[in-house]
């Protein structure tokens, strides 16, 4: 593997111990995927953040890159974390797992990195441009910037992601390579898909069955889909299969399918099957929501504003059971400004920040049943909150 003169300099330990520790890791990376050189990132996204999943281990990792002096390189962003920063107590996250959670967050921030704790950096700004190398870790993120914006972004795990912020390079393979953009597997859509849940249950359905395969979509309707539905779609198959590049004729900036692409269809009896076993388990008990969440992948001002109008126009004063609108912080400060943050809250919703459904120990704060619009949310609900699942349609479940 070439290494410029500067990165041998981090190799060789003369930009601290940090820098020469990530670019270890860089390069055991690179040799494993026989990367032939590193290329420069334009930004990093930085996953394991929650402490319920990096736990004690993660957060002395943290501490010691901090000890020894890590400051990132290029701009860098957190994904979300367990908590709300500023209403985690009026949420009922336990008081030891929010301390922790701060001392993971002052870890991350010692070393230069930006507290946007969203898995939507792209909604708040952050949206790199077609062709421009990225090292994303966040699985729907990394689905999103690779296929929707066409940018160039492996999935990184959580060290990884922080060792390219650390150097501001990433081992050159995968994602990064043209000749590994393209499809073998084609999905023909043969139903009308009207929302972000069609979206995200076809993207349960079909990342099971490609894995880590880039599937390519035809039959989508460009007038059916929207910023909302890629992101739904990319972020299920990223959960249900380890997608991380899909394409949609006439809609992504890229289609590229190899000759002999295996075809599979996706019509109105899969998108109806793959309702009925998400919810299985909770219609078996005839299952109530405790809680309605919205917003994963992390929610758009048009998501925000569409739960207001839902309200608004069911004419709701109380909600049945508890509602969250998970988002960055930055975008429900502009749901405070436009006016939708006093409708949803006025019915007894809550706009939360920082943090989501999945990540924050919902486990722990009383839940047992919970509703989504989101195939991602209704993947890990299950495994990493022991939720039994409601899926529906934002219109249905809110009331
Ligand atoms: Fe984001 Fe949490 Fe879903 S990190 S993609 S809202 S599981």
């Amino acid at each position: 593997m070439q290494l410029t003169v500067s990165e041998q300099k981090m190799l060789s330990g003369e930009h601290g111990i940090a820098a020469q520790q990530s670019m270890e890791i860089l390069v055991a990376l690179g040799k494993i995927y026989g990367a032939d050189k590193m290329i420069p990132v334009t930004s990093v996204q930085v996953a394991g953040v929650s402490y319920k999943t990096i736990g004690d281990a993660g957060l002395e990792y943290l501490n010691d890159l901090v000890a020894n002096g890590a400051k990132v390189r290029v701009p860098t962003f957190l994904n979300p974390a367990g908590i709300d920063v500023a209403q985690w107590k009026e949420l009922g996250v336990p008081e030891h797992f929010a301390k922790k959670q701060i001392e993971i967050l002052n870890a991350y921030a010692a070393m230069g990195i930006q507290n946007t704790c969203t898995c939507t950096p792209y909604l708040i700004g952050i949206k790199p441009k077609l062709g421009e190398h990225i090292a994303w870790s966040e699985s729907s993120a990394v689905a999103y910037a690779n296929s929707a914006l066409g940018a160039k972004t492996n999935r990184e795990g959580g060290p990884s992601a922080l060792a390219a912020a650390i150097c501001g390079v990433t081992p050159n393979y995968g994602f990064h390579l043209d000749k590994n953009r393209v499809s073998d597997f084609i999905v023909s859509v043969e139903c009308e898909l009207k929302d972000e849940s069609d979206f995200g249950a076809m993207g349960y359905y079909v990342g099971a069955i490609v894995k880590n395969r880039n599937p390519a979509f035809d039959g989508i309707e460009k007038e059916s889909t929207s910023t909302d539905k890629l992101k739904a779609l990319g972020a299920a198959m990223a959960a249900s299969g380890s997608v991380g590049l899909f394409f949609a004729e006439d809609i992504t900036p890229e289609f590229n399918v190899k000759d002999g692409a295996e075809k599979i269809p996706f019509t109105e009896k899969e998108l109806r099957e793959t309702k009925e076993k998400i919810n299985e388990e909770a219609e078996k008990e005839n299952a109530k929501p405790q809680l309605v969440s919205i917003g994963c992948p992390h929610a758009s001002i048009d998501e925000i504003r569409h739960v207001a109008e839902i309200i608004t126009r069911k004419k709701i004063s109380k909600l049945k059971c508890d509602l969250w609108i998970c988002t960055a912080r930055e975008t429900k400060k502009k749901a405070e400004e436009l006016g939708l943050a006093r409708t949803i809250e006025a019915a007894g919703g809550k706009i939360v920040a920082d943090t989501c459904m999945v990540v924050c120990p919902l486990e722990q704060m009383g839940f047992k049943v919970t509703a989504c619009n989101s195939g991602k949310a209704a993947k890990y609900l299950p495994s990493l909150c022991k939720q039994k699942v409601v899926f529906g349609k934002m219109e249905e479940l809110i009331c």
